[in-house]
């Protein structure tokens, strides 16, 4: 079977590097036709350079990069320092990268990508504030019936919120882009916190990607070293979730995640809940689905298959 088509939107972020260097150890599955960086975990100068990177160590500087959207639709931009490190990728001391970022924005790109594939076969991965999907939605609604799938990581239901008491980070910096994501009509898988924080780097999980002894394993173990200190301290948790490479594991194995059908709203008024994934669950109210939203995954499954992935770069 032919790879996949995707297009990687993103603001790395450790979680983020990793999801990527899923995807680009596996080309017979999955074709990157190229990675758009957003401005979230930090300012989009440092994700479309981090983007870059991420490629490097992979050994794929051909890889397209572009760079997107510098700030919200309709809000100041709110980034996760305290998560991520001063640059977004601190953990690894990485080079700075030599790869060209593509002329031209991000957003065209979506759009032009969509517009030349046949209907229905490009897959578009969204690991940050859905700002660059939203823009292009907005800019060419034309593209909407053209997208197979956007498996996305945002929100949360029984884990509610980790960026405020109700909101997950991706969605709480743009819930005006989220809402026009969620009700564009495309296909939509969503992967929340529900799920990533099952997805937990234990130590032991860890040191066995360390222990690949590669110069990608050593910098992923360097990665989750370094982001897994803010999880333990505030959570307790025994290590640090990896929320972004549910997305791109869910591509190559959809069968390591469950979950449900149902309608999912974006909360984008209330000063209490702003960004807030109303996600009907329980299936109480008749609005229509429109989200597959996943609520578990088999971890030790995810990781193994993490492993072998990244022991091929
Ligand atoms: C999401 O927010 C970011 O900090 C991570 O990269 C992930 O995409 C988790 O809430
Ligand atoms: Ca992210």
């Amino acid at each position: 079977m032919a790879a996949r088509k995707i297009i990687i939107d993103t603001d790395p972020g450790q979680d983020d590097a990793v999801a990527i260097l899923l995807a680009l150890a596996s080309p017979a599955e999955l074709d990157v036709l190229g990675i758009t960086a957003v401005a979230g975990n930090v300012p989009l100068e440092l994700t479309a350079r981090n983007a870059r990177m991420v490629c490097e160590l992979a050994g794929k500087p051909e890889t397209l990069v572009f760079a997107g959207c510098d700030r919200p639709l309709a809000h100041d931009l709110v980034t996760a320092e305290h998560v991520h490190g001063k640059t977004g990728l601190d953990g690894p001391d990485l080079p700075e990268p030599t790869m060209p970022l593509q002329d031209g924005d991000a957003v065209d790109f979506i759009i032009d990508t969509l517009r030349a594939q046949p209907e229905k076969t490009v897959t578009l991965c969204p690991l940050g504030p859905l700002t660059n999907i939203a823009a292009a939605l907005q800019r060419a609604p034309d593209i909407a019936v053209r997208i197979q799938e956007i498996v996305l990581m945002g929100g949360a239901y029984f884990e509610v919120g980790n960026i405020t008491p109700a909101a997950e980070f991706n969605i709480y910096v743009d819930p005006e882009a989220a809402e026009i994501v969620f009700k564009c009509g495309a296909p939509i898988t969503v992967m929340p916190l529900d799920v990533t924080h099952k997805a937990l780097v234990t130590t032991a999980r860890n040191e066995t990607f360390r222990t690949l002894g590669t110069p990608v394993g050593i910098a992923v173990a360097q990665m989750t070293d370094f982001f897994e200190r803010f999880d333990r301290e505030k959570y307790g948790s025994d290590g640090a979730p990896l929320h972004d490479p549910c997305v791109t594991a869910y591509l190559l194995q959809p069968d390591l995640f469950s979950g449900r059908f149902i309608n999912v709203e974006i909360e984008t008024r209330s000063d209490l809940t702003r960004g807030m994934t109303v996600a009907d669950w329980w299936r109480v109210t008749d609005r229509a689905p429109n989200a597959m939203f996943m609520g578990d995954v088999d971890a030790d499954g995810f990781f193994a298959l993490l492993t072998e992935r990244l022991a091929r770069l």
